[in-house]
Formats: C-alpha cells, structure tokens, sequence
C-alpha cells in the first residue's frame, strides 16, 4: 500500500500492465483473464462473502426498566446516598475491585476528576496517546496542565515505554496510559516507569470494560482508573462515567472533584476547587443494570476477536490487531493494518471492497493523531489562547511534536466492527473476505 496517492498505480493500469504479455501470448481469454486467478471480487461484480449482515445486538430491556420504575418511587433523584447509585458502586466493585469510587457525567469527567486528584497543575507534563478520544487530555488541559504524546506499538496500538520513558522530563507528573479497543497497554513496563520516576499512572479504560492484564481486571494497577458509559461503550446510560482508585492518596479526593470541590462526608469550607460533574440517579439505575449485562458481552467480544486474529494469520501484507495471549481484550473494535507496499491499491479501495463483500469496515480509527488538530496546532485551547506557553510554563509546541509510529498506524489502519451478537460462523466469513480481497490486490 502506498501513502502517495500519485504513485499509486490503479487497478487497471496494473492488469493492463501485468497481464499485457499473458494475454499477447493467446493463451487466456481476456473475459476470463481476472476470474482464473482468484474469485472475482464484489466490488467488481462478482458474490459476496459475508452473505448476512450480522443482527444488532439488544442493549437495554426489562431490567433497566425494573431499575428506572423502582427509581420513579423515590422522592430523591440527587446521587449522595441514593440507593441507584449506591447499587451501581456495588457492582462495579465487583467488576473493577477498588476501595474508592465516583459516578459522574462522562469518561472525560472521570478523567478531568482524575488529573484533578492527582494534583496536576499549570505547566505539569502528562505524558499519554496520541490515538484516543479527545476526551482523555481534556482535565490535563482544563488543570493547565500539558500532554505530551509519546508513540505507540505497530499493532497493539497502545503506548510504547521505551518512548513513554524517553519523554519523560523534570516536569512529568503523570501518564494516563490509553487501554485502545479495551487492550490492555503493557502495565507492568509503565508502573515500573511510574515507580521509578514518581509519576502517577492513570488508567483511561474508557474502551475496556471487563478487560483483563495478565490475571487482574483492568484499572486495578494504575493509581487511578477511569471508565466511560457513553452511548457507543460496551455498557452506557446514555453519558456518564466512574473514576476509581484503591490510593490512600486519590482514592478521597475523587468525590470532591466531582462535586463542585465539596465534601460530602465531612462537610465544612471548601478546600478545593472543581467543576460539577455528578452522575445522577436515574442514570445510575440504567448503569447498575446495564453492570449485569457486561460478563456476557466481554466473553463474547474476547472471543470473536480473537478468532479473527487466528483467521487472519498467514495473509501476505495484513497485521492483525495484537494482543498479549495473557491478557483480555474486549475489541471495542478490532484493527488491523495494511503493509505499506504490500498492495497494489490504497487503502480506501481496500475498504471499499471489503464493505462491497459486506465486512463492516472502515478506515482509521480518528483521522489523524490528537496533536494535529487545529486547536492543538494553534494552541488556542482557552479562546484562542493557551495561558501556561504564555506565561513561559511551557515550550511545548504541537506543530513539532513527532509520533511516526502513530501518524502510520492511523493512515494504515482499518477498522472491523465487533459486537456480541456476532457469531462464529460471522467472523469467519468476514476473515475470508479479507483473505480474498488481500489475495485480489496482493503485490
Ligand atoms: C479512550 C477514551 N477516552 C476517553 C473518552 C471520553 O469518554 P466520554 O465520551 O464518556 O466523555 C472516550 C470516549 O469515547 C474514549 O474512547
């Protein structure tokens, strides 16, 4: 695959070129020169491999009704000793063992109450993914503090240590370590980094509900952990999010940042200065039972992407999404990548025969690393303006800041959709559309 979209030979200037000499000879008919190689492709009229689309999978139903009308009989909707949230905390104890934890609004409220804990402050450097949702440097900006993107695995698509250890500085406070499509990132290497240099190690498991490093349930290592419950995660009340943590340190601040800096439990002035971010009642009724769903749609994602990974081993110029045999991913999606130069078409012809044969299918993941946005490139984070450069706190400049790996992961990628309704035999018929087109386009 080639990133030059000028030197890209198209698919016709290809056949005629490769197949000028077979077809001089008389030995083929040109009719039947494309479909005596391989079958012929969807996209050029030929049968489709994924026949069925998969069916959607049923997300939400009787019992979080049961939850909202037990909900509609109390005479409080507001989360402080609500008995909604209270069973959702329960719950997702269960699921993420950690002695403190906070409702609220978002996965980007959970992260802002996070950084927010962690003592970030004007100038302090966190060091994160450039491949996530913008939410996860949101509370890092709105702190005045700095991100600092370091690089990522080929195919893991997670942060890389050695690169996360080489951006370390005086001013590194802390790393937020992306867990992306519910991977887990390689926890024992950044804890050891976080050790060693005194960092907190925030978890943004905003994708990995459920997941698993190596025998312990994601966010359980980091300092702090963070979920989102948004319309697209594996489970959701619509918008919200739980932030976590088993520190002495974080773990009692967490309420406060969440709640306008006041502390509920001793009451008194306020100590601290936060936003409001408060999850309320009748989206933790839909949470908490939205928790009883999550085991059975985990196991099944685990499953599916996994066997897709076995199906796609061996194919010429596709890496497979990878993941660590020890671990547990959840696939929020899966994600494999093109070899540059491996095919004779670009990636968006590749996608669009993939969708032709009926894999669901689609480039990339966002369209390019968080640090070329324009608000990143014009550093205009607070109208327009960005107070910490300003007043010398930070000389970080954007339009400078280097992640090749990132940069090539996203102009390589493409993304399959998972979800639990799938089937075996779904997942299979979609590995082979993708042996079939690769095998069509090969070099
Ligand atoms: C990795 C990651 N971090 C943070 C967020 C932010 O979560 P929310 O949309 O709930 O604010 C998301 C949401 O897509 C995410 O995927």
């Amino acid at each position: 695959m080639r990133h030059d979209h000028s030197s890209t030979i198209s698919r016709r200037e290809f056949l005629a070129a490769s197949s000028t000499a077979v077809l001089a000879s008389g030995l083929v008919n040109p009719a039947i020169a494309e479909s005596s190689s391989a079958p012929k492709l969807a996209l050029h009229g030929g049968e489709k491999t994924v026949k069925q689309s998969a069916k959607l999978p049923i997300r939400w139903g009787e019992p979080e009704r049961e939850r909202l009308n037990a909900m509609l009989g109390q005479d409080s909707l507001f989360y402080w000793k609500g008995p909604q949230t209270a069973l959702l905390l329960e719950r997702f104890k269960k699921v993420c063992p950690v002695k403190y934890a906070m409702p609220c609004s978002s996965g980007t409220a959970a992260l802002h109450i996070a950084v927010a804990a962690a003592g970030i402050g004007p100038g302090d450097e966190v060091i994160t993914s450039p491949i996530t949702d913008i939410g996860t440097v949101i509370g890092v900006i709105y702190q005045q503090g700095v991100p600092v993107f370091a690089d990522l695995g080929t195919s893991t698509y997670n942060l890389d240590p050695a690169d996360v250890e080489r951006r370390i500085t005086p001013k590194t406070r802390a790393i937020i370590a992306v867990h992306l499509c519910g991977n887990p990132c390689d926890m024992r290497a950044l804890k050891a980094l976080a050790d060693k240099h005194g960092l907190v190690l925030i978890e943004d498991a905003a994708q990995a509900w459920g997941a698993r490093y190596r025998d312990e349930p994601i966010g359980t290592i980091g300092h702090i952990v963070c979920f989102s419950l948004q319309n697209t995660k594996h489970i959701t009340c619509g918008d919200g999010g739980v932030v976590g943590s088993n520190d002495e340190r974080f773990g009692p601040l967490l309420q406060r940042f969440g709640d306008k800096g006041f502390d509920r439990l001793s009451g008194g002035l306020f100590e601290s200065f936060a936003t409001n971010y408060r999850m309320s009642e009748p989206q933790a009724a839909v949470a908490a039972a939205q928790l009883e769903r999550l085991e059975g749609i985990v196991s099944t994602r685990a499953r599916l992407g996994n066997l897709l990974t076995e199906k796609l081993a061996g194919i010429p110029g596709v890496l497979p999404h990878q993941v660590d045999v020890r671990d547990r991913c959840n696939y929020w999606f899966y994600m494999f990548r093109l070899k540059p130069d491996g095919f004779r078409c670009d990636r968006a012809e590749f996608v669009k025969a993939l969708s032709a044969e009926g894999v669901p299918a689609s480039a990339g993941y966002i369209p390019v690393p968080l640090h070329r946005n324009p608000v990143f490139l014009k550093h205009g984070f607070f109208a327009g303006r960005w107070p910490v450069r300003e007043f010398g706190l930070t000389s970080m400049d954007y339009s400078k800041h280097e992640t090749p790996e990132a940069e090539a992961i996203l102009r390589t990628g493409v993304k399959i959709t998972i979800h639990e309704a799938m089937t075996d035999q779904y997942i299979a018929s979609v590995a082979e559309a993708i042996r079939k087109v690769a095998r069509h386009y090969t070099v």
